[in-house]
């Protein structure tokens, strides 16, 4: 390439981060008109700037140099603040740029990885237990190893008893088929079957699953029930011989049951898509490790994802970002149109397929902040032209907040939520509410209007005010209104609102305290978009946390909290979330997600006294073995370098 640009971290300190910029003409031609835009997610202060001028949109950077030519095999050199955290990863770092010569040419520019001042301490490296043969994660209740096996073949009948094992009955046809070429046997026998009873005696959730030699009897009292049980099963079954077309389980008798009744996973599909397949492909997993939940980001700035017929233009337009579109590149595809979008046809399927698995998709549709994908798709709704406060949120957009003074935003909201609702079976319709910049609708005369008519003191009771609108017509919709731990802010919202915990477990413990459930989605133990170890090279974000699989193991929910103290009865459960601005392909989102999925389930399905890092840790090499073979892709703890 002709251009290269090098950044470095000069220094850090409590004003930041200074950092040095180098661009490189590595060409024989001078240029005299040239322009720098790269993406890079830090805020850099404009007035820090030693040279030229920087406008940022979110991680969209331009870098003008004040008519600074740009000589053949010379270069240009500037610093900047950045208020941030220290550091220490690579992806920290700019992640593509193009020099845009001329106003309109655009030439690819070589970005070198960002030199760091300091490092994080090396790679930690795990100790190698012995490997457990019965390796169920997450560890079951009570189970007891017996002596003998069942022998697993196509001779095998598989008995369905009840209306509610039906779901668990094809997951495990379809699980043996495609991963084993095993078709059950048609033909009841009376020493060769998989027996699924329904037995009311058990938990809502539990199961009881007891393998003999001769046959294999799963019993439940639920549709989850089953799926719990066919899940350890599959975790049971050691890998069919390929020519016999054989598997093993051995006999064990394992009654069962949650810890957490809410057990789920957050994915962000707006920062970046990821298809139906990449989907299906982790709901699957899920339904592995007995997580009873998908959450599932569809909209944020960067992107409107899912089909509203009413308003086409939220996914032909808000689905999209990049030049000659109207949302600028963000994250990554600095050269060309990124983003797609689920339609409601395709999101039924996956509703379907994820129902098979035991698990319930919560659609989240992210408001009032991080809506500018929505505002720049309908601005005759949603755009306030009388609107001038000045705010910055914290992925640096100025213009990402609906007004609870338009009328359009309340036809938008009616419209939008009543598409969702009908269209996801769900009980719970998560409405986000999170991170509402400091300063949104503090200059805004129809704002100050509506504040006057309903004695609002501050600005940001406008957002209880929205929120509360929210909760009626969801309400009206049949759904239970949940939210990120914001939603509460403004004190508008009824106690019927779960709040979701992410910035920390005290915000959990106050809504508890205050009456709220809650579900506890911590970022320092299960944002799975941290880094997952010390090393440079490491993919992901630390803003929270580093979180090597150890840490997401060790996680105890209110570990400081009494085991009988009543304000446990308000946390639901436990989820780990997957932001994707970090991961932008199928592989990056397995090694982001496995194998620390596998230690969260474990945190929300064990009693704490049975999870013992060791003891996990002599049980993952199976998972492993079986990722390699369905083709799920990790980072494999046992090997420190990437
Ligand atoms: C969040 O991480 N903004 C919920």
């Amino acid at each position: 390439m002709n251009y290269r640009i090098d950044l470095t971290v000069l220094s850090e300190s409590e004003r930041g981060c200074l950092m040095g910029l180098t661009v490189h003409n590595l060409s024989d031609q001078r240029i005299s008109s040239w322009s720098l835009e790269f993406l890079f997610d830090r805020y850099i202060e404009p007035k820090s700037l030693t040279t030229g001028d920087i406008q940022q949109v979110g991680s969209d950077c331009l870098l003008t140099p004040n008519m600074t030519p740009l000589e053949a095999n010379g270069h240009f050199y500037c610093e900047f603040l950045i208020q941030s955290m220290p550091i220490r990863f690579h992806s920290d770092g700019i992640k593509q740029a193009m020099l845009v010569v001329d106003n309109h040419l655009r030439y690819p520019v070589d970005v070198t990885p960002i030199a760091l001042t300091q490092q994080n301490a090396d790679s930690s490296s795990l100790p190698h237990p012995l490997v457990s043969a019965i390796a169920i994660i997450p560890k079951p209740q009570q189970l007891q190893a017996l002596s003998g096996q069942f022998l697993l073949s196509s001779n095998t009948c598989l008995l369905c008893h009840s209306s509610l094992a039906a779901n668990a009955k094809q997951w495990l046809e379809q699980e043996m088929a495609e991963l084993y070429a095993i078709e059950f046997g048609q033909q009841p026998t009376p020493t060769n079957h998989v027996e699924l009873k329904f037995n009311p005696t058990l938990n809502a959730q539990g199961y009881r699953l007891n393998v003999q030699s001769h046959c294999v009897l799963l019993e439940a009292s639920s549709e989850r029930g089953f799926v719990y049980g066919v899940a350890s099963l599959l975790q049971l079954l050691t890998f069919p011989d390929e020519k016999t077309k054989c598997g093993y389980l051995p006999c064990v008798l394992i009654v069962d049951k949650p810890r957490f009744t809410y057990r789920g996973m957050m994915l962000d599909c707006a920062r970046h898509f990821h298809s139906i397949s990449s989907i299906k492909k982790l709901i699957n997993q899920l339904a592995y490790y007995k997580f009873n939940t998908l959450h599932w980001h569809l909209t944020d700035d960067e992107g409107w994802r899912i089909e509203i017929r009413a308003f086409p233009q939220l996914t032909e337009i808000g689905a999209k970002r990049g030049h000659g579109t109207q949302l600028e590149p963000q994250f990554s595809h600095l050269d060309s149109v990124y983003g797609e979008f689920y339609t409601q046809t395709q999101i039924q399927e996956v509703i379907e397929y994820a129902a098979i698995r035991g698990i319930t998709i919560i659609p989240e549709i992210d408001i009032p902040g991080h809506c500018r994908a929505a505002i720049k798709s309908l601005p005759e709704l949603l755009f306030n032209p009388n609107d001038h406060s000045q705010y910055k949120s914290v992925q640096h957009y100025r213009d990402n907040v609906l007004s609870p003074a338009l009328a359009g935003t309340y036809t938008f909201l009616d419209t939008v939520l009543e598409e969702v609702c009908a269209l996801f079976p769900s009980p719970w319709l998560h409405i986000g509410a999170d991170e509402v910049p400091e300063g949104a609708w503090s200059d805004c005369p129809l704002c100050a209007e509506l504040m006057k008519d309903h004695g609002y003191e501050q600005p940001n009771q406008l957002q209880g005010h929205l929120l509360s609108y929210v909760e009626s017509k969801l309400k009206k919709l049949g759904k239970r209104m949940v939210g990120w731990e914001e939603a509460q802010h403004g004190n508008k919202v009824s106690k019927d609102t779960v709040i979701y915990s992410w910035l920390s477990e005290q915000a959990a413990l106050n809504c508890a305290k205050q009456g709220f459930d809650v579900i506890l989605q911590p970022g320092q133990y299960t944002y799975l978009d941290m880094c997952q170890d010390f090393s440079p090279q490491e993919p992901g974000v630390s803003w929270a946390n580093v979180l090597p699989l150890e840490t997401t193991y060790r996680y105890e929910p209110l570990a400081q909290i009494a085991t009988s103290d009543p304000i446990r009865k308000r946390i639901l459960g436990i989820q780990c979330a997957l932001w994707s601005e970090i991961v932008t392909t199928p592989q990056r989102l397995e090694y982001m997600v496995y194998p620390r999925l596998s230690a969260v389930a474990e945190v929300g399905w064990s009693q704490p006294t049975q999870r013992e890092w060791h003891d996990y840790l002599s049980r993952l090499p199976v998972h492993l073995k079986r990722w390699d073979k369905q083709g799920v892709g990790y980072r494999n703890p046992w090997k420190t370098s990437i």
